[in-house]
């Protein structure tokens, strides 16, 4: 199954990410030249699986553990508590919206008088009559259903059961009649990049029944939007690509009914909330023009199709694709905002997710304006030398000796670390940062003699953990190059969001809540964040974690009609403002690539800290 892919793959293949490393141990293989192995690697048979081709009869290949994926459940790591979190992380339970149950597909139980020679009414007409009588007017059926419909009101002895499905601006669909009564249920799904998880939930009583993740099967056509629309595009790769998203999200459906033992044809309707690039992908669009300038995707509101129609294993089951707001504004940031009820506080709220692309809303009960902008993948652990996704293995904590700079770290799963994931790095840069072992300008000061600061290879580095402590034998470092890839990163994020409090003539001390969302959010540790200037210097109480507001979101829609209603509401309140056409974006990029920024009264927290850590 794709979701099992166990080489990393961040560049799906193009030879740019090194990190499908391979050891030949037995056999040939042809190799292209790679910078990304270094001489000595090439030396003990090291090969880019990518860039190679079989050519002898049999290899055998053993695979590193740098270049290994680790199983997903190593990733679902619990929340860490650190004291700072403890500090400033709030439930957002207060922010979730008040809603009716009321989903907009329901059993109606039938009890159809059977038809007789003075009685000839058709079996559609005889259901459509009833239901007429249960409030329901105007239904209709399809040719597919008409044809199943006569064995199955016969076999219920002319009670059945019918699943309507009911949404405001459109007529009432009867989307299964059902010989014998049963529960309704239904799967909320985020359609994430990396991951997808998916919850089966009883539709009459709201109650959650399970839970289930899966890498996203498409993970093996690179790690980010980018890399998978310039697989679709490639030709029949829209084919595979979308069957690799369906396979995966089969394969959380049949696990979860299993488990639960719910009928596939008793499941009704299935949300599914994604960024703009996974909604085209799930529903075989191409993605092609969201890459490409004026970055334009084919379709922002989804029609609710039979889930079939994309190859879910769910013969009755409705699917509700959540709408995007532009390119790269999706479907998940309207079911985050959704779900955090942002578009109904009076507060000036900034919700902000960030992965590969941060992306951005700033609003409150009256606007909402939102922006993206590309943050590469330096915080989930892509382009950075030692950098890995936060799976076990993974340093995800850095503390840093004030009089030695060296470092006590600690890893995902506490085993021996196989490299350094987003959350570690910041933890990292942020400590080396306050110890006065790095620069502003993201530099190490080498006049400090600290012994973990080195020169190799022309550059720069840190050793965060040695070979003879490490899991893959290697030094793992932090170097100058990852250093910049991540105030790049962050810069991105904090002028994307300095630009959009500028277009409303607002400064960072209006901002009166921050709402973080995404995985990567979950594991931030705020006044790291804060040091390296990524997020901006408030007050700690202002900031609440969201998590994975996606799937919340698409729960409510699958709950409630009028939460439904209130995502396409609120995808088309959104003003998207386009940064790259903004020049005053660039100007804030330029002032944000220093640590924590050219101005620092704009983080007087980080000043304090760096005066008395200079002090002591
Ligand atoms: S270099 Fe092989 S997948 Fe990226």
């Amino acid at each position: 199954m794709a979701g099992d892919a166990v080489v990393a793959s961040s560049c799906g293949g193009a030879g740019t990410c090194g990190k499908c490393k391979a050891i030949i141990t037995a056999g040939k293989v042809d190799s292209e030249p790679s910078s990304k192995l270094s001489s000595e690697e090439k030396q003990n048979n090291y090969i880019l699986l990518c860039r190679s081709t079989i050519v002898s009869d049999t290899v055998e290949i053993t695979i590193p553990a740098e270049s290994r994926r680790a199983a997903l459940q190593d990733s679902q790591r619990e929340r860490k508590i650190l004291a700072s979190q403890i500090k400033s992380a709030r439930s957002f339970e207060h922010r979730l919206p008040k809603f009716d149950l009321n989903p907009i597909t329901k059993n109606i139980d039938l009890e159809l008088s059977p038809p007789s020679l003075s009685d000839n009414t058709s079996d559609v007409q005889r259901i459509k009559k009833q239901l007429k009588e249960n409030g329901v007017t105007g239904s209709q059926v399809d040719l597919e259903l008409i044809k199943e419909l006569a064995l199955k009101v016969r076999e219920a002895d002319w009670n059945p059961q019918a699943v309507v499905m009911e949404k405001k601006g459109l007529n009432p669909q009867i989307i299964n009649v059902k010989a014998k009564k049963s529960n309704i249920f239904g799967f909320a799904i985020d359609v994430g990049t990396t991951t997808i998880v998916a919850e089966l939930i009883d539709l009459t009583s709201g109650k959650i029944h399970g839970r289930a993740s899966a890498y996203n099967g498409q993970i093996i056509c690179g790690d980010d939007v980018i890399s998978r629309i310039v697989y679709a595009s490639k030709p029949g790769g829209l084919e595979s690509i979308q069957a690799l998203v369906v396979e995966t999200m089969n394969g959380l459906i049949n696990e979860l009914l299993k488990i639960h033992k719910v009928e596939a044809e008793d499941v009704a309707f299935v949300t599914a909330a994604g960024n703009t690039t996974m909604a085209h992908l799930l529903l075989g669009i191409p993605p092609k023009f969201i890459r490409e300038e004026p970055y334009i995707p084919t379709a922002s509101y989804f029609p609710i199709i039979k889930a079939k129609e994309i190859g879910i294993k769910l013969p009755y089951a409705r699917l509700y694709v959540f709408p995007s707001m532009a390119s790269y504004v999706g479907g998940d940031i309207v079911s985050g905002l959704l779900a955090t009820s942002v578009p109904d506080s009076e507060k000036l709220t900034l919700f902000i997710d960030v992965g590969t692309n941060g992306e951005m809303v700033l609003g409150n009960e009256e606007w909402l304006l939102a922006c993206a902008c590309s943050a590469g993948p330096a915080f989930e652990g892509g382009g950075v030398k030692d950098g890995m996704r936060a799976t076990q293995g993974a340093i995800e904590l850095v503390r840093v000796n004030r009089q030695t700079f060296e470092p006590t770290i600690m890893t995902i799963g506490r085993t021996n670390p196989i490299g350094v994931c987003g959350s570690g790095l910041i933890d990292g840069i942020a400590e080396l940062f306050l110890s006065g072992a790095i620069g502003p300008n993201g530099k190490y000061n080498l006049e400090l003699g600290a012994k973990n600061i080195v020169s190799r290879d022309g550059e720069n580095q840190y050793i965060l953990c040695s070979g003879e402590d490490s899991e893959t034998g290697k030094d793992i470092v932090m170097t100058e190059i990852d250093i910049d890839n991540l105030m790049r990163a962050k810069g991105a994020v904090f002028s994307g969001m300095m630009t959009l409090l500028d277009s409303v003539s607002l400064s960072v001390n209006d901002i009166e809540e921050v709402l973080i969302a995404g995985a990567f959010g979950n594991y931030l540790d705020i006044d790291k964040t804060i040091m390296i200037g990524l997020l901006p210097d408030l007050p700690r109480d202002k900031f609440t974690f969201v998590g994975n507001g996606s799937l919340l979101g698409a729960r409510l829609a699958l709950l409630s009609g009028e939460m439904m209603e209130k995502a396409e509401s609120i995808a088309s309140k959104l003003t998207y403002m386009d940064l790259s056409s903004t020049p005053k974006f660039m100007d804030m990029y330029m002032s944000a690539l220093f640590l924590p920024h050219t101005d620092l009264s704009l983080f007087p927290s980080v000043q304090e800290k760096l005066k008395s850590s200079l002090l002591s």
